[in-house]
């Protein structure tokens, strides 16, 4: 029996080895045959070989029928997936198969025998259907005819590919989370009322996207068209038949991409840079705590850049399930109407509740306000907002954050103490990796004659074949480049995050920092060829004045931020005092360097860059509810990549705020770039992310007119604040004067840049960054609003 045993796990291995040197894909399963679990010929591939689809391990023991993405190659379980038969009801890792049956029935068996999945379309009368995985990553079974009798692009799971169908009968519904595939809270779908919309149902149901509040027409969206149908082209192109449009960041290119609703509840469409990294390229919602349910009943929804969107209970709750925030917080006292106590309002500052008010009254003090709540027992507390007073029977989708207005106060059982008000910091989930272990058996089989001459066959074969992998292996091993190994290594370091570097690896791979190719705030920027070969950008940081710890969660924070237009972290080195960070490297260096000879810069070039920048910047704000501020923003943080798309370098270590910081806006030192700061750091202002709007502006100027405020190219005299004052009204007094648009620009384009220019584009520009850079941080737009008046009149010239 041990040698049986034994002999399965040679023969298991040599299958597998044989499964990874020789790849042998499968590009189509015929009527009557099956993909076994564990068996070298599992995965059916399509044709370009940019999908797979087989048996994927979601625990020890529990698989599921996935397809997902495999070009650039990825090791399982580390590979995007598309798309799962049977997300809710994995199947045993061993003996499970998935069928396509003698009647043309394709089902998914597992071990014990049950069909836990199938697509109905057995019939006597069918003959030669056939499996095959498309290009488009659709899992198509047809018939003999050519017909489609099932394809996996009507039942999708979480993901909607290019070229995919949403409809009314085919919603998407996220993950229970990143680790656990099952059907989770948040569906994207189309409603009675024509719309697309996103929902939360949980132990509640509310829509979240469009916002509630808002009408259809309000949100941009039209109710006339019933025909219910949205998709996203191959080229970034999303339309819906309810009007909504958009394109992602990196409309044009054909490149893959996916549109997910990911556990979050947020909708993102992804893009597949080089190397296989998925970039975020459109999202629906840019603040994370406006999704319904995150937060369970009676707790709020905060945000911490180090910690990302965190939930924690009302003064005077506790937590119903530490592990699951979606459970929310239970009260510490017993209801009202059961026990009559005395009471008290306790006040959080800038949260709010949506829903499940009971009534509104306008213009009530806040006197009278508590007075409701007082009369009603099953009242929980209030929200008061501008005068205006809305008493709360349940507790949920709550929200605390500096930009959210009104307060709400909680009505709570007197206390001879007072009761903590929480703080963001105190927030932190229990983390817990619980795997699935399925209580189902294996069917135990008595192997038969036949079945053991077959496996010493197979053994045969296995020990012939295993050799021959050596001996091809040892060939390859010996001969391989040096290149060739070190892209997988380099795509593997890609997939799992960042990876740490030791110092004398970089040092190496500076060649002693030898190679200086800028310099930032806080340090001198190195090129830097790694061991496998990839070219980086080091930074080295002057003062190592941070704690390990510290310097390991601000870093972990910006690693994490993944945009297409944000240079990308691959590592980073905390040795003793030194603290290096190593960057994807940009072949075009800075848009300074650009910008002192323009010869490659031409007019579509910079507005390319002006829309790149914006947008990741928006994203630093945004996502992070504006507190990942660049206060840093100047061309030399504007790196251009080999096609010249701008990626925003040097944000979140300058400064990551604080809660506190953002409060009482003490930061301690003033940061900034003489010539791009704003005038809030002269005044001692409160420091917001219209700082950063404020530098944007300037450097859209500089684009335009090729002059610099800090006088690198032509110099402009005077101090500092008074410089930028004469630069920006210079502009201004150019495009006051009453003359026609192409009189004014003529005489304030960099005229060292050749070719012809779009004057609306121009007029934009100009008109955009002289909103950037008024006075008053209030007039300013926001970074979105700047990437939505770049883009207005898009559509129009194509
Ligand atoms: C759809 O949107 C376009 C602009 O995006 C607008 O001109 C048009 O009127 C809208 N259609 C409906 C039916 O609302
Ligand atoms: C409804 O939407 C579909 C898909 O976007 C479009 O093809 C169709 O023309 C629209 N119908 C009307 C009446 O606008
Ligand atoms: C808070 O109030 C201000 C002033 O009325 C408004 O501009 C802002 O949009 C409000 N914020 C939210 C989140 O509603
Ligand atoms: C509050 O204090 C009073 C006396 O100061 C005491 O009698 C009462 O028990 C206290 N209540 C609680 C809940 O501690
Ligand atoms: C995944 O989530 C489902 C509920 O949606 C739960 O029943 C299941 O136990 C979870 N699996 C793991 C591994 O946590
Ligand atoms: C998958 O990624 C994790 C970390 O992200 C890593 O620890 C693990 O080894 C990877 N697994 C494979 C098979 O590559």
């Amino acid at each position: 029996m041990n040698a049986i045993r034994s002999s399965h796990l040679f023969l298991a291995l040599s299958l597998f080895l044989s499964f990874s040197f020789t790849s042998s894909t499968r590009l189509t399963l015929h009527q009557g045959s099956s993909l076994s679990i564990g068996n070298a010929d599992n995965v059916l591939t399509s044709n370009d070989g940019a999908f797979s689809a087989g048996f994927f391990p979601i625990g020890p023991n529990a698989d599921c029928f996935t397809i997902w993405f495999s070009k650039p190659s990825c090791s399982i379980p580390n590979c995007t997936t598309v798309w799962m038969a049977n997300r809710d009801e994995p199947v045993n890792g061993r003996f499970s198969k998935l069928s396509l049956r003698e009647n043309g029935d394709l089902e998914l068996i597992d071990a014990g025998g049950t069909v836990v999945w199938s697509t109905d379309t057995g019939s006597s009368s069918r003959s030669s259907t056939n499996l095959q995985l498309l290009n488009t990553g659709n899992l198509v079974l047809r018939d003999d005819k050519h017909a489609t009798l099932w394809q996996s692009f009507d039942s999708p799971t979480d993901t909607l590919l290019p070229e995919q169908k949403l409809t009314s009968n085919t919603p998407l519904v996220s993950s229970r989370s990143k680790s656990n595939f099952s059907s989770g809270y948040y569906k994207l779908y189309f409603d009675n009322d024509n719309l697309l919309h996103l929902l939360f149902s949980g132990q509640t149901t509310s829509v979240y996207w469009p916002n509630p509040w808002l009408n259809s027409w309000q949100a941009g969206r039209s109710s006339y068209n019933d025909s219910r149908v949205a998709m996203l082209d191959h080229y970034g192109n999303f339309i819906s038949s309810d009007n909504l449009t958009f394109l992602t960041a990196d409309y044009g290119a054909k490149i893959q991409r996916r549109l997910t609703v990911d556990p979050d509840g947020n909708l993102r469409v992804y893009s597949q840079a080089d190397g296989g990294k998925w970039m975020v390229s459109w999202q629906a919602k840019s603040d994370p705590c406006t999704v319904h349910g995150i937060c369970g009943p009676n707790s709020l929804c905060t945000y911490h850049p180090s910690e990302g969107r965190s939930c924690i209970c009302a003064p005077g709750y506790e937590w119903e399930n530490l592990y699951d925030w979606t459970k929310g917080c239970k009260p510490k006292f017993n209801s009202f109407c059961d026990s009559k106590v005395e009471t008290e309002f306790v006040e959080l500052p800038h949260s709010d509740f949506y829903g499940y008010d009971k009534g509104f009254f306008p213009g009530y003090t806040l006197e009278m306000c508590k007075k409701i709540c007082l009369d009603l027992c099953d009242c929980l507390g209030f929200q008061y907002k501008f005068s205006n007073c809305y008493p709360k029977l349940l507790l949920l989708n709550g929200h605390y954050a500096p930009r959210v207005n009104g307060s709400i106060h909680f009505k709570l059982p007197k206390l001879n103490v007072s009761y903590d008000i929480p703080k963001i910091e105190h927030a932190t989930l229990q983390c817990t990796a619980k795997e699935i272990m399925l209580p189902r058996t294996y069917l135990k089989r008595q192997e038969s004659a036949a079945v053991k001459i077959l496996l010493t066959f197979a053994w045969a074969i296995a020990g012939v074949e295993a050799i021959v992998v050596l001996m091809v292996w040892c060939f390859l091993y010996r001969t391989r480049p040096e290149k060739g190994g070190a892209h997988i290594d380099g795509y593997h370091a890609g997939l799992t995050g960042f990876q740490r570097f030791t110092y004398d690896e970089l040092k190496k791979a500076t060649r002693n920092f030898s190679e200086e190719i800028g310099r930032g705030s806080g340090g001198v920027v190195y090129k830097a060829v790694l061991s496998d070969c990839r070219v980086t950008a080091v930074k080295r940081l002057n003062e190592a004045n941070q704690g390990e710890n510290e310097f390991l969660a601000e870093v972990s924070t910006i690693g994490n931020l993944h945009h297409m237009n944000l240079i990308d972290m691959w590592g980073y080195c905390a040795e003793g005092k030194h603290r290096l960070l190593i960057y994807e490297f940009m072949e075009h260096g800075s848009l300074a360097e650009n910008l002192s000879s323009p010869t490659e810069l031409d007019w579509p070039r910079r507005f390319e860059i002006a829309v790149g920048s914006a947008r990741g910047l928006a994203y630093l704000h945004e996502e992070c509810l504006e507190w990942v501020l660049h206060c840093d923003v100047k061309p030399q943080n504007i790196l251009l990549d080999s096609t010249y798309q701008a990626k925003v370098a040097d944000f979140g270590f300058s400064k990551i705020l604080k809660r506190e910081g953002l409060k009482n806006s003490s930061f301690s030192k003033i940061r900034g770039t003489r010539g791009y700061m704003a005038p809030e750091w002269i005044y001692n202002f409160p420091i917001t992310s219209k700082v950063d709007v404020y530098s944007y502006g300037i450097v859209l100027l500089e684009m335009v007119t090729g002059r610099s405020p800090s006088g690198e190219h032509e110099k402009i005299e005077g101090s500092d604040a008074q410089e930028i004052k004469k630069f920006t009204s210079w502009v201004r007094e150019k495009k006051g004067l009453g003359v026609p648009a192409h009189t004014w620009i003529e005489e304030i384009v960099d005229p060292r840049v050749r070719g012809e220019y779009d004057i609306k584009k121009i007029e934009i520009l100009v008109a955009v960054a002289l909103k950037c850079v008024e006075e008053d941080r209030d007039a300013r737009p926001t970074m979105r609003q700047v990437v939505e008046m770049l883009l207005c009149c898009e559509d129009e010239d194509v």
